[in-house]
């Protein structure tokens, strides 16, 4: 068995930010256009009236002040509220392998490797945008790397599962290095017309190089200590869309078809669980707690993050323990934990550890522990 290292990280950041009160603004026109319009009907009483969001309240529930999307037009367009992403010909580069290539050539540099370095690809998050020929492959194709590639889902959690994927693929000699990549337009299945999700998102890419440890050389090298995944199966956070839904045309188009959740469920179910998955996937491997020096964690909610650390720590972390992302970048799924670990690794000492920790749909939760080299 060969040690796998993850040897360099990658980010893509869409060129447009969205605050809080940009988002509000647009979701309170919207309110005020459909509650005039729907007058007669709510003064009846046959429908009800829509209630306007808040900004204040987004940023207490939650800790997201902003998010980037891939296009911020059509999102604050009152008429429309969903992103304009014009088709692109077979010929053209899809929008997901394009951002996917971005991180991923980062990564690649901070590692100080090749395309040539490079056995397998794994496009690895929640919102693929077609389901074939496999993003996976057009990446490989695009960067140039011999070898396999394939995509999969597992929602939020899609990264370190990814990550096992890839470690195991290393540890056994099949792939000298795996690129596990999260290209994330999570803008195009919100539903930015419901109140109580529409703030949650935001697009955002992620690539981590895993390469085996023997042949790997960057001066970012994390050794993958100890991986644990679990899955549960939950209707809490759902989306319907998919091939089958043409062929039932009253469901078309229905708000079943994007992303809905049963928030206050979520952060009740998840918590326990992602904590409890640290603990023992740190106890398993030997370890205590206490001796992990980060907490690199899903993105989704503040108080979330809050509460998981509490649980472990038995005290309230430290800043820069738990670095948080989600107040500029929002919920951006699978990527959320892999930007953190990107933007808050560089201190860490040799011999210190940490963990990735991802959670959501599925239910799913991914667990990584690394030690820097
Ligand atoms: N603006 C203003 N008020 C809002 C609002 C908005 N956009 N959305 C909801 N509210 C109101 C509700 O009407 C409710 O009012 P009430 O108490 O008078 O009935 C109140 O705020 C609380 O609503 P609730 O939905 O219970 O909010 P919450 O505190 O649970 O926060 C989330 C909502 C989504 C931020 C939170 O549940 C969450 O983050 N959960 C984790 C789930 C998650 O992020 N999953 C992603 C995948 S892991």
């Amino acid at each position: 068995m060969h040690q796998a290292v993850i040897s360099g990280t990658g980010l893509y950041t869409p060129p447009h930010s969205i605050s809080n009160e940009e988002l509000v603004a647009c979701f309170n026109a919207y309110v005020a256009t459909f509650n005039a319009a729907h007058a007669a009907a709510i003064d009846s009483g046959s429908i009800a009236a829509l209630t306007p969001s808040s900004a204040a309240f987004i940023e207490k529930a939650s800790g997201i002040k902003s998010r980037f999307v891939v296009d911020k037009s059509g999102v604050l367009d009152v008429d429309r509220m969903v992103p304009h992403i014009a088709e692109r010909s077979d010929e053209e580069p899809s929008i997901l392998a394009e951002i996917a290539v971005a991180a991923a050539r980062q990564a690649l540099e901070r590692a100080g490797r090749g395309p040539q370095d490079v056995d397998m690809v794994i496009v690895a998050c929640s919102n693929l945008q077609r389901p074939y020929p496999a993003i996976a492959i057009e990446v490989q194709q695009l960067l140039g790397i011999e070898g396999y590639g394939y995509d999969m889902n597992v929602a939020c959690s899609s990264a370190t599962f990814g990550i096992q994927s890839a470690a195991a693929a290393v540890q056994s000699g099949q792939a000298r290095a795996v690129l596990v990549i999260s290209p994330e337009i999570t803008s195009g299945q919100l539903n930015w017309r419901d109140r109580d999700s529409h703030f949650i998102f935001g697009d955002a890419a992620t690539a981590i190089l895993v390469e085996r440890a023997d042949l790997a050389s960057s001066t970012h090298r994390f050794a993958i200590v100890a991986s644990r995944l679990k899955t549960q199966f939950s209707n809490s956070i759902r989306n319907n869309f998919g091939f089958l839904n043409r062929a039932d045309e009253s469901g078309i188009g229905k708000p079943d078809k994007l992303f809905r959740q049963q928030g206050r469920r979520v952060f009740k179910e998840v918590c326990p669980m992602a904590a409890d998955m640290i603990r023992s996937t740190v106890t398993e491997a030997g370890l205590e707690v206490a001796q992990m020096a980060r907490f690199w964690l899903h993105q989704a909610n503040l108080s979330m993050n809050l509460l998981i650390t509490r649980t472990l720590l038995g005290r309230d972390a430290e800043p820069g323990e738990a670095p948080v992302i989600l107040d500029t970048y929002a919920n951006t799924s699978s990527a959320g934990s892999i930007i953190a670990f990107h933007q808050h690794q560089d201190d860490l000492k040799a011999g210190e550890h940490g963990v990735i920790c991802s959670f959501g749909a599925g239910y799913s939760i991914g667990c990584v522990i690394v030690k820097k080299i």
